[in-house]
């Protein structure tokens, strides 16, 4: 293993497509600090070599705000959930055509911490089909809460997963985005190590390849999530090899954020 890190170090990096994504969640308390958040970060992120993807999902509220931030620049607008029914009698629901109304281009669907609040594996595939369908990108969360020493996580990826895939025709591929995110790293400050994203990255596209064939594999971006930091996303990136990250805590301080996206533009294409 460490010989072929090696080597992989030595012939230097594979360009890709990367997304990294900043998952604002219940932050920040007023719409003043969410524009002076959203504007500081669009600065600090602009560069020439702007080769990754970078969007930000802040709570819905600030989106009137933002959106004008969002229109020039490299910050694409993402959500952090959606509804799947278009309207009607939902009350507190919010749908895609709202969504897709203020300029969102990204919507996480089935983030660890939804689905603690009980949101199942059948309304996830709900809500990535309404995505799919409205011809929007949904970043997809999937991971386990434990790593036991048997490999159950694999399990409930995986059940997680084929979940998903059974809402996804080969001509949506495209717009899906796969997030690891183990729910013990998440907000924790304990990472999954580079290895163990690799060997995680690899089960997804085995499951990716079952369901939907090998050509999907190569369409379907696939991120990490859970404390990434500046000190850990260039080993991410290089060792598992994923398409990117999704960033939490982290997204929320400009200088962290700032330096992510740039370990993310040695990398994009
Ligand atoms: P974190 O959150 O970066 O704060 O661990 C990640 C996430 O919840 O998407």
């Amino acid at each position: 293993m460490l010989q072929s890190n090696v080597m992989k170090k030595a012939t230097g990096h594979e360009k890709r497509s990367i997304l990294v994504v900043g998952n604002w969640k219940l932050n920040p308390q007023t719409q003043k600090s969410a524009t002076t958040l959203f504007s500081h970060i669009k600065k600090a992120v602009a560069s020439k070599q702007a080769h990754a993807r970078v969007a930000l999902c802040p709570p819905v509220v600030f989106f009137g705000s933002v959106q004008k931030l969002s229109n020039t620049g490299r910050i694409a607008l993402g959500a952090q959930d959606v509804f799947f029914e278009s309207q009607g009698a939902f009350t507190g629901q919010i749908s895609l055509s709202m969504l897709k109304d203020v300029g969102v281009q990204y919507v996480i669907v089935g983030h660890s911490e939804k689905r603690a609040q009980g949101e199942s594996n059948e309304t996830v595939a709900k809500k990535v089909a309404t995505v799919l369908k409205g011809n929007i990108t949904a970043i997809v969360c999937v991971g386990e809460t434990t790593r036991d020493a048997h490999g159950d996580y694999f399990t409930v990826v995986e059940t997680q997963l084929r979940a998903i895939l059974k809402e996804t025709t080969g001509a949506q591929v495209g717009r899906l985005v796969i997030a690891y995110e183990p729910v013990w790293a998440i907000g924790t400050g304990k990472n999954a190590t580079a290895d163990d994203i690799q060997e995680m990255k690899l089960f997804i596209q085995k499951v990716i390849a079952d369901t939907l064939g090998r050509a999907a594999v190569l369409k379907i971006r696939i991120l990490y999530g859970g404390s990434v930091t500046t000190d850990n996303a260039k080993e991410i990136l290089h060792e598992a090899k994923v398409d990117g990250f999704l960033v939490g805590g982290a997204s929320l301080k400009v200088v962290e954020f700032k330096g992510i996206v740039s370990i993310a533009d040695a990398y994009g294409q």
